[in-house]
């Protein structure tokens, strides 16, 4: 089938590669030039994992293209994704400008029956809307041409996305329409996934409704685990034998030092103020938030508290990006740490193996290591931010060596506890009665 994928951000790119190695003719749009050139060479501007590779092969075997006419790519595909972004307004509310302004170059564009698929983020009633500004573009240019708007969220997760896209939990397709219904079906008759149709209002739910929920689970478990730091009780053991209930199930109840990246808290959020938009306050979504954004200040408290106090003290932050494979430093809890270390006196030296000049542009005052070991040498304290697998694999004998101080505080949970603490080092880990309490 041809296809045209609108946006090359994240979601995009991702969505053209699969949709691409499913065997489909692929035009990748944007309106940034710098961007589209150096996508029709194959260099991306995001890192994932596979992905780069899989776009040089199709652009090798001529199935994919990249442009910046949007009414081109139009007239030459039968389903048009829209993946632009929905970033989040001050108030919470996702900026709809970016999808609105793609509607309304597709109704510019439009000459004959398309299926518009929305894979963007987007509040409950998004696919009308969409219609409603394609098809008033459409008449303005004194034509009638039918068009349908469905809404196919997406459920990649950054740094496993073609893991993901190959092999979903599910693909969920909203659709009033039967043609546009079974021509989705047929452009996903390949991968092995479960497909739930539905409406397109209920599919723009799912997608909020799923996000807010792993949310959910991740605020529940490091509000346990705060607790578990005062019982000296192990939250991963905790997590493990909760896990074990096939109701709750283990995924996503990793504490830690808060959720990052550029969806769930924008999402969360999101879906917040859609609620308040039907004058209904979401308490729970409140929490969630507000044991989210206090997750980092609580880390550095503990962390203040053993240390005696950050003045002076050198501290190595290993792990920039909100989680490993990925550059993505949005909403990051490094952004977060960093500042407040700042403050309280400490010197920082980061190191994360892919970001970074995104982060010493941001904070000059920071010294951007080439290597964990060169982070870590005379540091009073080592804080894992970004569960990174070489940070999993350090020599801890080397590690010892080179630290002026012993403590390792361990903020995903993920370093051999037992081990550290048998070399001599005071290990604190989120809710873990470590030797460092
Ligand atoms: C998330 C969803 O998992 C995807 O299904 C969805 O498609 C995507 O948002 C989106 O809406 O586009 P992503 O943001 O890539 O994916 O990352 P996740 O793996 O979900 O992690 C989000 C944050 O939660 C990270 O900061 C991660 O470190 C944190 N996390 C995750 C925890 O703190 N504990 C956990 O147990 C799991």
């Amino acid at each position: 089938m041809k296809i045209a994928v609108i946006g090359t951000g994240y979601v995009g790119i991702t969505t053209a590669a699969s949709l691409g190695e499913l065997g489909h003719q692929v035009i990748g749009v944007d309106i940034d030039r710098e961007k589209i050139s150096k996508l029709s060479k194959g260099i991306l501007p995001i890192y994932e994992p596979g992905v780069e590779e899989l776009i040089q092969e199709q652009l090798r075997d001529k199935t994919l293209f990249f442009t910046t006419d949007i009414s081109e790519a139009v007239k030459e595909s039968e389903i048009i994704f829209i993946a632009v972004g929905t970033p989040s307004l001050p108030n919470g509310q996702p900026n709809m400008t970016y999808v609105e302004d793609v509607a309304k170059e597709l109704g510019k564009s439009i000459g004959e029956y398309k299926i518009v698929v929305n894979k963007s983020t987007v509040p409950v009633g998004t696919a009308d809307r969409v219609k409603e500004l394609i098809i008033s573009e459409i008449r303005q240019r004194k034509l009638q041409v039918a068009v349908d708007v469905i809404s196919n969220p997406e459920f990649l997760q950054e740094g496993k996305a073609l893991q993901d896209a190959r092999k979903p939990d599910r693909i969920v397709i909203g659709s009033d329409s039967e043609v546009a219904k079974e021509k989705m079906c047929k452009l996903y008759e390949k991968v092995d996934a479960p497909l739930f149709i539905t409406t397109p209002r209920n599919a723009e739910m799912i997608k909020y409704a799923s996000n807010a929920f792993l949310a959910t689970k991740i605020s529940y478990i490091n509000e346990i685990a705060k607790l578990c730091d005062l019982l000296r009780v192990d939250v991963t053991d905790v997590a493990k034998g909760m896990g074990l209930d096939k109701r709750i199930g283990p995924h996503f109840l990793q504490a830690g030092v808060g959720y990052g990246g550029s969806c769930f808290p924008k999402d969360v959020a999101a879906l917040y103020s859609m609620g308040k938009n039907a004058k209904m306050e979401m308490s729970i979504l409140r929490q969630v938030q507000e044991v989210n954004n206090s997750q980092p200040e609580w880390l550095l408290e503990q962390m203040s508290n053993k240390l005696k106090g950050f003045h002076g003290k050198r501290v190595a932050l290993l792990g920039l990006a909100f989680k490993p494979d990925t550059d993505d430093i949005r909403e990051a809890p490094s952004l977060k740490l960093i500042p407040l270390l700042l403050q309280a006196g400490a010197f920082v030296i980061a190191y994360d193996p892919i970001v970074h000049s995104k982060i010493k542009d941001r904070f000059p005052d920071i010294i951007l290591a080439k290597t964990a070991y060169q982070a870590i040498k005379n540091t009073d304290a080592i804080l894992l931010c970004t569960e990174w697998k070489e940070f999993l694999y350090l020599d801890w004998l080397k590690v010892k060596e080179e630290m002026k101080g012993q403590h390792v505080f361990d903020a995903r949970n993920v370093l051999p506890q037992k081990e550290l603490e048998s070399y001599g080092f005071l290990y604190w880990g989120v809710g873990r009665n470590s030797s460092a309490n």
